[in-house]
């Protein structure tokens, strides 16, 4: 269901017999992706740059002088900020190309991993910020504290690598990919379906006899099924083709 809503919004949403859908024109535009991006990647500076600093502190191991609660203080406003800014460019992002991120693995990992850290925040202002008053000036915090901490660095460490992740091709569906990608990113309902073993071993030079790191382009599979469908290929530059990245 989700597949069909995000298939419509990339290709049909706002689309005329003269004009693309808005989300194809937006993918398309000159520079619109661009400066959403480099706002994203931009605000993650300051995002991750200001709560790794909170992280530390809970963590016990960088400004043990200085209170939690004075720290949190000067440094909160421009984590929120930024955060917000993230999420607002991050799901403009998402509207260049919703249904190829609905299917990425990267992308759904990443989402996980944000749930993740928002129940960590969640649990933190609802549990152990309540305690606060106990472990303010302590420079080795107990170890609840230390396990919010711990749980924020790493997840966002996660999210952050996931995110950059995205731009890669290497796991997208309409590959021969692991059982457990094709199920985890639900490529039976992508246009490039999924590439069985039988398959690549009915034809290993078009299905690559050794899954996906011998695609070096995209492939026009018989019957219909493509190795990289040309959704996904229209939005990559070849650059980004299996080398990944930009
Ligand atoms: C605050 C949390 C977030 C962090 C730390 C984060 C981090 C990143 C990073 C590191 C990248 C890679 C940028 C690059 O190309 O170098 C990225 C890209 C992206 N993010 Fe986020 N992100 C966050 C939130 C979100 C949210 C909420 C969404 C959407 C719902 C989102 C959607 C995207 C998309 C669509 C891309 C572009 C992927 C591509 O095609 O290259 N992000 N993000």
């Amino acid at each position: 269901m989700l597949h069909e809503f995000f298939r419509w919004l990339q290709e049909d949403f706002g689309a005329t017999e003269m004009a693309e859908s808005w989300s194809q024109q937006f993918r398309g535009s000159l520079n619109l992706w661009g400066i959403t991006e480099g706002t994203h990647v931009l605000t993650l500076m300051i995002f991750a740059g200001t709560i790794w600093l909170i992280d530390l502190r809970m963590l016990g191991l960088a400004f043990k002088g200085t209170p939690f609660s004075k720290l949190n203080e000067k440094v909160l406003p421009f984590t929120v900020f930024a955060f917000a800014v993230m999420i607002i460019t991050g799901v403009i992002l998402f509207l260049a190309k919703p249904m190829d991120y609905y299917h990425n693995v990267w992308f759904r990992a990443k989402m996980i991993f944000l749930l993740i850290a928002a129940a960590n925040i969640f649990w933190f202002h609802r549990r152990v910020q309540k305690t606060e008053h106990e472990w303010d000036n302590s420079p080795n915090p107990p170890a609840m504290v230390k396990l919010s901490g711990a749980v924020s660095l790493t997840s966002w460490v996660i999210i952050i690598v996931f995110g950059r992740f995205i731009a890669y091709n290497w796991y997208d569906c309409g590959k021969p990919l692991p059982g457990f990608v094709n199920w985890f990113a639900e490529c039976a309902s992508y246009p490039g379906g999924i590439i069985t073993a039988a398959d690549q071993e009915s034809d290993p030079l078009i299905y690559g006899a050794a899954g996906p790191a011998l695609f070096s382009e995209p492939v026009q599979l018989a019957g219909g099924a493509s190795g990289a469908t040309s959704s996904t290929a229209d939005h990559m530059t070849a650059d980004t083709q299996n080398e990944g990245g930009r």
